[in-house]
C-alpha cells in the first residue's frame, strides 16, 4: 500500500497545482522505479489538462477524480495499493467534502501558503481542518511557504504567526517566486524535465521540500 501525500489549502492560487507536480517530479527523480500517481481533486482540472500538452509524457500518471463525490477516500486508498506514493492536488475549500474525503486517507498533509497576512487567515481555516479530521499529531502536516522572498520581513512575521498557533511544524525549506515555475507547467513538465531554463535552484528547492517532509513523518530515506 503505497503512501498518500495530500497538498491542500482552501485558498486559490497558493501553489497546490505546482507543488503537487514538481513534489511527483522530486520523488519520480529520485527513485525512477517508484510508482507515481497524481490524483487531481480539483474540478478546475488543472493537473490533469497539464499532463496532455508536454513533448515528453511526466514520468508519472495523472488521474482526475473530482467528480468522485463521497466515495473519493475510498476511491483513493483502492488507488494506493497499485502505487508507492499517491500525491493528491486538492481543490481550494474547506467547505468542498473533496478536501475532507481526501484527509480521511491522507498520511500526510501539505499546506502552502504564500507569505501575506490574508493567506495566514486562510491557512488557520485549513489547519484547523487537518486537527479535525486527523488529530493534532505534528508527524501528519506541515505547512510550507510559497512565492517568497526571502528578503521581505513579511515573511518572517507570518511565518511566526503561523507557528505559533499551529501544532504542525512550518517547513524550513521554502519555494521561492521563479519564472520557472508558472512556465513548466504550461509546457507539460515539472522542473525535473523542462528543457532550455535554468532549473538548479528550482530542483534544489523542490527537492528539500520532498526530503523535510518524509523527515517530518520520521521516514529515513
Ligand atoms: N513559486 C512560484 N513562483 C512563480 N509562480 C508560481 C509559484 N507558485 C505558483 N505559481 C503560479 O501561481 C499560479 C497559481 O498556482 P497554482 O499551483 O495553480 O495554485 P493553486 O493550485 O493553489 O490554485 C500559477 O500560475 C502558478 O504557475
Ligand atoms: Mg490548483
Amino acid at each position: 500500500m503505497g503512501m498518500v501525500f495530500a497538498v491542500a489549502n482552501q485558498k486559490g492560487g497558493v501553489g497546490k497545482t505546482m507543488i503537487t507536480l514538481n513534489l511527483a517530479g522530486a520523488y519520480s527523480h529520485d527513485d525512477p522505479s517508484a510508482r507515481v500517481l497524481v490524483v487531481d481533486a480539483d474540478s478546475q482540472n488543472t493537473s490533469m489538462r497539464s499532463s496532455g500538452v508536454g513533448e515528453e509524457p511526466y514520468p508519472f500518471v495523472v488521474t482526475n477524480m473530482a467528480a468522485a463525490g463521497k466515495g473519493l477516500g475510498r476511491e483513493i486508498s483502492r488507488m494506493a495499493q497499485d502505487y508507492d506514493l499517491v500525491l493528491v492536488d486538492c481543490p481550494p475549500s474547506v467547505d468542498n467534502l473533496n478536501t475532507e474525503n481526501v484527509l480521511q486517507v491522507a498520511n500526510f498533509v501539505l499546506i502552502p501558503m504564500d507569505a501575506s497576512p490574508s493567506d495566514a487567515w486562510s491557512t488557520q481555516g485549513m489547519i484547523q481542518l487537518v486537527r479535525r479530521v486527523i488529530g493534532p499529531d505534528p508527524k501528519r502536516c506541515g505547512i510550507v511557504f510559497n512565492k517568497v522572498n526571502t528578503k521581505r520581513a513579511s515573511y518572517r512575521d507570518v511565518s511566526e504567526v503561523i507557528s505559533e498557533d499551529s501544532p504542525y511544524p512550518v517547513l524550513k525549506s521554502v519555494i521561492s517566486m521563479r519564472e520557472v515555475y508558472k512556465t513548466a507547467i504550461g509546457f507539460g513538465a515539472t522542473v525535473f524535465s523542462v528543457k532550455g531554463q535554468s532549473t538548479k535552484q528550482a530542483r534544489q528547492e523542490i527537492t528539500n521540500v520532498a526530503m523535510e517532509m518524509l523527515g517530518i513523518m520520521g521516514i529515513s530515506e
